[in-house]
């Protein structure tokens, strides 16, 4: 391959490689994931990271200017698959903070300066989601996509709305029905998304939109964090810890896991600054589970699961989903987020894991509601999921995994105001949730109404509902995504 970007399977087993200019949800060749890839010998590649200081003082307006002011681009030349900078797009992501949380930490047990939060709710939609967005929508205008789509617990399709319509592009977004946070779900109508509220949960709605997006003929490009771009913009988030600790790496990066797009990403940041010579040290990574979600730990820590060089054991992942096919599981957790039982990110999170040298921990929801006042009690504020990583900080410090004097990010993924009826119920006991459901609907009247449409878990009847003609779908081929996390 003889471009400077490229896609690359991560099989180490199969290793193909594709043109950045082209399109894949897996590789054609295995069905694995796939990765963004670059020649670095011929990349114009900073010395070290303090190169990216400069760019505080030359953001602006005009187009280099915006790029510099975006928390994702400022990095750029750490993630340069586009051709021309006229390429990128960007609405002011990533300009999130690294907050020093010494109340909340006191609480925890961790000594002052040591627990930081980075606040990546104070995203333009609220979620850390945004950040491999405006990757993702950079590689959609590059390959001329005009219809996005994506399955999501909510952040994910609030993020891909609000892109689409600046984008001008038509975006899609399949979720479970009742299943996303009530704030999310305005997003996506809000944004003009066409939101499809499939009879399921998210490794259903997943499972669909990745068996129409397979197809070119259906003309829809997937958004997922089965993307590779999309992590190549989430990789920034590490970049903004360690420009905010003047470079230094911090011991440990904690970060709850769902579908593990975010944890993969991190590990890809850390295994090219390390491959590049701009850091010396790697932070230790933990990801936490839901316990009612749990498959990454169950892997992880009860089934010994190891990346073992991208070797890893798929019949004990294959067994595990033929089980939960089995006895009829279904995930549950108050963490609506992170209720994922089939992430399809699995082996890059076994990567990342190896790469920092991680653990993973699942906390329950009770220690999850509890971790989420707690975070705002002490002046922060984010959503269930992300407290799960807070909770299992917690943990961790009590099984002296994590000491009080390591220096510790936890990510704060998305807003306190992502989920406010998880918050009233907490404090009022009042489900606000189910009385929505129950209250007297009027009929909507405004100019921009968006309504949900609900659509049955088939795939006849989503084609339909997307208005195009199912004759043309074909049933993808089942047979290798399966250990890579999707059911077909
Ligand atoms: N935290 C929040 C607030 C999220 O929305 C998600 C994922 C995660 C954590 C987990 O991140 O999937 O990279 O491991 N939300 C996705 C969505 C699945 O559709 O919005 P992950």
């Amino acid at each position: 391959m003889s471009d400077i970007a490229y896609q690359q399977c991560i099989n180490p087993d199969c290793s193909a490689t594709y043109p950045v200019q082209e399109v894949h949800v897996a590789c054609a060749k295995c069905g694995s994931l796939l990765d963004v890839r670059y020649d670095w010998s011929r990349l114009p590649v900073p010395r070290s990271l303090a190169f990216f200081e400069h760019r505080w003082s030359t953001k602006g307006t005009g187009v280099e200017g915006q790029l510099d002011f975006s928390g994702v681009w400022r990095f750029r030349e750490l993630m340069p698959f586009y051709r021309s900078e006229d390429q990128i797009v960007t609405i002011g992501e990533g300009r999130t903070v690294l907050q020093r949380a010494d109340l909340l930490g006191r609480q925890l047990g961790v000594k002052p300066g040591n627990l930081l939060l980075q606040y990546e709710g104070l995203n333009p939609s609220g979620s850390f989601k945004d950040n491999g967005m405006a990757a993702a929508f950079t590689h959609a205008r590059m390959v001329g996509a005009k219809r996005v789509a994506c399955a999501s617990t909510g952040n994910t399709s609030a993020s891909l709305a609000m892109f689409a319509s600046l984008a001008q592009m038509q975006g899609i977004v399949f979720i479970g029905s009742g299943k996303i946070a009530f704030g999310k779900l305005s997003q996506a109508l809000d944004y003009g998304a066409l939101t499809l509220q499939i009879h399921g949960d998210f490794d259903d709605c997943l499972r669909r939109i990745r068996q129409i997006a397979v197809d070119p003929r259906m003309g829809i490009y997937l958004m997922n964090s089965v993307n590779p771009f999309r992590l190549e913009g989430q990789k920034s988030i590490m970049f903004r810890v360690l420009e905010a600790l003047d470079w230094q790496p911090p011991d440990w990066v904690i970060v709850p896991g769902g579908n593990l797009g975010n944890c993969s990403a991190f590990g890809k940041a850390f295994m090219e600054l390390k491959e590049l010579g701009l850091v010396r040290k790697v932070p230790r990574l933990a990801v936490i589970n839901a316990t009612g979600a749990n498959t990454l730990n169950e892997l992880y820590s009860r089934r010994n699961v190891r990346w073992n060089s991208g070797r890893f054991d798929r019949s004990a992942i294959q067994g595990l989903f033929a089980a939960m096919d089995e006895s009829g599981y279904h995930p549950h957790t108050v963490a609506s987020a992170i209720e994922i039982s089939r992430p399809v990110n699995l082996p890059k999170a076994l990567r990342a894991l190896d790469v920092m040298n991680g653990v993973v921990r699942e906390v329950s929801d009770e220690e999850i509601l509890e971790h989420r006042a707690m975070v705002a009690r002490w002046g922060f504020g984010c959503e269930p999921a992300s407290a799960a990583g807070v909770a299992g900080l917690h943990k961790l410090l009590d099984e002296k995994v994590i000491s009080p004097d390591d220096r510790v990010v936890c990510i704060l993924t998305g807003h306190e105001l992502k989920d406010p009826n998880v918050t009233v119920k907490y404090h009022t006991g009042v489900d606000m949730k189910s009385a929505q459901e129950s209250a007297p609907r009027e009929t909507p009247h405004g100019r921009l109404v968006n309504q949900p449409v609900k659509v049955e878990d088939d795939l006849g009847a989503i084609v339909k509902a997307l208005g195009l003609d199912a004759g043309n779908i074909t049933a993808p081929n089942t047979a290798a995504p399966d250990v890579e996390g999707g059911r077909d």
